[in-house]
């Protein structure tokens, strides 16, 4: 195999995480935009290292990737277990003027950005389980973690952290609670090779932190519809203390899901409330 090659010979062991081949696959415009690029051997998590970094002044377009995080965080303060050199872990911070509370959206455009990504690469029947879950034959395949820090009136520092299962043995992901999928088994053949597959997600990222700049969110919604997990299904929202039924209309332009209820459409935000399909989806 040559050291370009899209995708990873399956009997050969990982490649490490490589920054010269990370760089050699950028797009021109997202290596102009890149500031610096950390890749660490372990690392608490990357998420966490560049909320340190953006309070210690790191430029915008800073990004860390590292082999393992002895403490990957997923979602409403889970573990994201992050076993060495199976995985993407990776993180980028971008820096806005916005207030923080403007920035909740991004979270929409990371699944869909992501899920794209992945779709053009080959991967076929992927879905997004709103804000962001990304799923595969409703097994989990990757999810995006966004952490804010800035002034109320902003500016803002905005972290993305995305972790894609990439060839994980059912050993190393045995503490994780909840069915899971790889994108070796979703790809097929050789899967694909973890620099080329950090290079084109930066290129997407780095694109999307810019529109999202300046258009906000309506330019990503058709896309995230293309991969919502449940477009028209009936769905359950568990909120802190019940239960609310209804139909998935879809996301409203400021990212709030619609749903259709008993009571007419009604509106929910990220944060206060986590969704599940009707039947055999118990997280
Ligand atoms: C989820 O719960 O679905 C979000 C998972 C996000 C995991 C990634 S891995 C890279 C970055 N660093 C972390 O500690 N978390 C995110």
């Amino acid at each position: 195999m040559t050291s370009g090659s899209r995708f990873h010979d399956a009997k050969a062991p990982p490649h490490l995480l490589d920054a010269e081949r990370i760089l050699a696959a950028l797009s021109p415009t997202a290596r102009r935009a890149m500031e610096r690029l950390e890749i660490h051997t372990e690392i608490d998590s990357t998420n966490r290292a560049l909320m340190r970094e953006a309070a210690a002044g790191a430029p915008s377009g800073t990004l860390c990737l590292a082999e393992c995080q002895t403490a990957g965080r997923g979602r409403l303060g889970r573990p994201w277990i992050s076993p060495f050199g199976a995985n993407l872990y990776l993180s980028a911070l971008w820096r806005y003027s916005a207030p923080p509370a403007v920035l909740g959206g991004f979270s929409l455009v990371a699944g869909a950005v992501v899920a794209d990504v992945l779709h053009r690469s080959g991967a076929e029947g992927l879905a997004l389980k709103w804000p962001n879950d990304l799923l595969w034959d409703r097994r989990k395949l990757g999810g995006m973690l966004l952490e804010v820090a800035g002034e109320s009136q902003g500016p803002s520092a905005l972290v993305v952290g995305v972790g894609i299962n990439v060839r994980m043995t059912p050993d190393q992901g045995r503490s994780i609670d909840q069915p899971w999928v790889d994108l070796a088994e979703v790809l097929g053949g050789p899967g694909i090779d973890r620099n080329v597959l950090a290079a084109l997600l930066v290129d997407a990222l780095i694109d999307a932190f810019e529109r999202f700049g300046r258009e906000g969110l309506n330019p990503f919604l058709a896309l995230w519809d293309e991969f919502d997990a449940f477009r028209g299904e009936q769905v359950r929202l568990l909120l802190a203390d019940r239960e609310i039924r209804g139909r998935m209309l879809g996301i409203a332009s400021d990212g709030a899901l619609r749903l259709d209820t008993a009571d007419g459409e009604r509106r929910f935000h990220a944060g206060e409330v986590s969704l599940r399909g009707e039947v055999g989806d118990d997280r």
